[in-house]
């Protein structure tokens, strides 16, 4: 037990080294950036006329990528200041934000019929800003994911399991081989190209490490071709 217990306490230290860590690089590969992409601005502004096509072409990757990068280190930013934040507990109607975050995306691209069943009434305790993050990331995801499925359907429910609150995001959407299901959650990895859906792969760290903030578990279920569920617990057991 004794030993359990500095083995947590010690990954807990490393955890809060890494976040530390991660946040100075990431803090100061900006500066650098910043002069790469103020003087790509300004060969565009003055010197375009001066270059040929292929001369331009070359430029707009070299913009295109600097974008990538400072989008990279904005995540990056965003995934340490995740780990330093308090957890501000509170009881509030999560299905409410679950439809909430769905109305978000069906602003953003009105075009699609996607059907989306939330079952109303249920009570979270949790961080509600942070439970925010969550929600908007797994629906998100089932949101871009089916965008290429006939009858899209997406459904956020909860049921107890072992006398805890398992809650789950569920979608017919295009899946992914469950053979990499732990894979999902580390930084910046994909089991999709950005040709078939776009994203940089850090959406589903960023919800581990909010889970994990409250003590609970997340964890995905899938089928290539076959949709995806999402679980996840925002209580210690
Ligand atoms: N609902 C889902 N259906 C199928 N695959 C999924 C689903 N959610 C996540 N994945 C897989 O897990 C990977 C990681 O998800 P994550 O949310 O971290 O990144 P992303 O959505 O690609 O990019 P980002 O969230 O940073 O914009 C995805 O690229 C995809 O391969
Ligand atoms: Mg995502």
């Amino acid at each position: 037990m004794e030993q359990q217990w500095r083995r947590s306490e010690e990954l807990e230290t490393a955890n809060k080294e890494l976040a530390a860590f991660v946040y100075s690089v990431s803090h100061d590969l900006r500066a650098p950036l910043r002069t790469i992409s103020g003087f790509i601005k300004i060969l565009e502004e003055d010197y375009a006329g001066k270059l040929d096509d292929t001369g331009r072409d070359y430029l707009k990757r070299v913009y295109n990528g600097s974008e990538k990068m400072s989008s990279l280190i904005a995540d990056l930013l965003y995934l340490s200041r995740i780990s330093r934040l308090e957890i501000n507990r509170m009881e509030f109607n999560i299905s409410k934000k679950a439809s909430s975050a769905v109305e978000s995306l069906r602003e953003a691209s009105p075009g699609r019929s996607v059907e989306v069943v939330v079952q109303e009434g249920l009570i979270a305790s949790a961080d509600m800003g942070l439970t925010d993050v969550v929600l908007s990331n797994l629906l998100g995801n089932a949101w871009k994911f089916t965008s290429k499925t006939k009858n899209a359907r997406i459904e956020f429910g909860a049921f107890d399991e072992d006398g805890r609150t398992v809650y789950f995001v569920m979608d017919n959407g295009a899946g992914f081989n469950p053979e990499f299901k732990d894979k999902l959650f580390w930084p910046f990895q994909r089991l999709h190209t950005d040709l078939e859906f776009e994203g940089s792969g850090i959406g589903l760290t960023n919800v581990e490490r909010i889970i994990r903030r409250h003590g609970g578990k997340v964890w995905a279920e899938g089928e290539v071709g076959k949709g995806a569920t999402f679980y996840f617990t925002l209580n210690e057991k």
